[in-house]
C-alpha cells in the first residue's frame, strides 16, 4: 500500500480528518507558546529606558485626556520610509512603562515617538495655543487653555504609587519625592536639580510655557513631547541576536 491510499483513507473519513487536524495544530500551537511560560520577559533590556518622571508623567495623563492619540500614533515601524521620516523604528522597550501604552492606530497627524528635541519650546508653546501659527495648512485643534490652567499635582505621588503596583520600578524615594521634583523640573535653577537628574537620567529641567512664575497644564505637556523617543542613544545602540525586525 502506498503513502497516498492512507491519505485517501483520510480524505473520505470526515472525523479522523478532523482528529488529525486537531492533533497538527495543536502541535504547532505549543511549539508556539510553550517558551513564553518558561521566559520571564519579552521586552529585552535597552539601556537607557527609565520611568517618566512626574512631571512627565502628569503631561502624559494631559496627552491621554485631551485624545491626542485619535490622531497621533507613538510607533515609527521597521520600515525604510517610516525610518527616514521619524527616525529609528520603535523598540518594545521603550513602551515598557506606558500604562497604557500610546502606539496608536490612527495617524490624522505624524506619529510622536521620535518628537523629542525636534522643536523648541516656544515651536510647541505657539503650535499648541494655535497650529496654524506655525503650520498654517494644519487641521490640528488648538488647545489655548493648557497655557492657562494651573498644573493640578496634589495626587502625583498616588500616579507613581499606582504605575509602581503595576511594575514600573519607581523606588519609595522616588514616590515621596514626586511633588517637590515635579516642581524642581519645571522651574529655572531650582535647588534639588541634582538629585532630581540622579533619579531620572537625561530629564531636562527647566521653564517649559514661557511663563516662569506658573506651573500649568502647557508645562506638564511640553515636558512630556520633548522627551519622547530620547531615551535610547541609536548613536551606539546594538539589536541583539533575536531582533530581527530589521
Ligand atoms: C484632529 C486630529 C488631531 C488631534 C486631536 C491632535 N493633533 Fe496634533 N497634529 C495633527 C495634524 C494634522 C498635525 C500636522 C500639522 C501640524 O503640525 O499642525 C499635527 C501635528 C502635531 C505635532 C507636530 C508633529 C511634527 O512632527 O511635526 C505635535 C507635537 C502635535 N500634533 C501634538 C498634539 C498633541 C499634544 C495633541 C493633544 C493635546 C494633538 N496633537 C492632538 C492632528 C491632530
Amino acid at each position: 500500500m502506498s503513502v497516498m491510499d492512507h491519505h485517501g483513507k483520510i480524505e473520505r473519513n470526515s472525523i479522523l480528518l478532523l482528529v488529525l487536524v486537531l492533533i497538527v495544530v495543536s502541535i504547532g500551537g505549543i511549539v508556539e507558546l510553550a517558551p513564553l511560560f518558561y521566559l520571564e520577559s519579552t521586552i529585552e533590556k535597552v539601556k537607557g529606558v527609565r520611568p517618566y518622571t512626574p512631571l512627565e508623567l502628569a503631561g502624559r495623563n494631559i496627552y491621554i485626556r485631551e485624545g491626542c492619540y485619535n490622531c497621533h500614533s507613538q510607533m515609527v515601524r521597521p520600515f525604510r520610509d517610516e525610518n527616514e521620516r521619524y527616525g529609528h523604528y520603535s523598540l518594545a522597550a521603550e513602551s515598557m512603562y506606558d500604562r497604557p501604552f500610546q502606539w496608536g492606530s490612527k495617524r490624522t497627524g505624524p506619529d510622536l515617538a521620535r518628537l523629542g528635541g525636534r522643536y523648541s519650546d516656544e515651536w510647541h508653546r505657539a503650535h499648541m495655543v494655535d497650529p496654524r501659527s506655525v503650520v498654517p495648512e494644519s487641521i490640528m485643534p488648538g488647545y489655548p487653555f493648557l497655557a492657562k490652567r494651573e498644573l493640578k499635582f496634589e495626587d502625583i505621588a498616588q500616579h507613581l504609587k499606582v504605575n509602581a503596583t503595576l511594575g514600573v520600578p519607581y523606588d519609595a524615594a522616588m514616590i515621596e519625592a514626586a511633588r517637590s521634583d515635579l516642581m524642581v523640573q519645571a522651574s529655572v535653577d531650582a535647588d534639588g536639580v541634582e538629585d532630581f537628574k540622579a533619579r531620572y537620567p537625561k530629564a531636562q529641567a527647566r521653564d517649559f510655557d514661557g511663563d516662569p512664575d506658573r506651573l500649568t497644564e502647557l508645562d506638564a505637556l511640553i515636558a512630556y513631547l520633548q522627551m519622547l523617543g530620547t531615551l535610547v542613544d541609536f548613536s551606539v545602540y546594538q539589536p541583539t541576536a533575536g531582533d530581527n525586525s530589521r
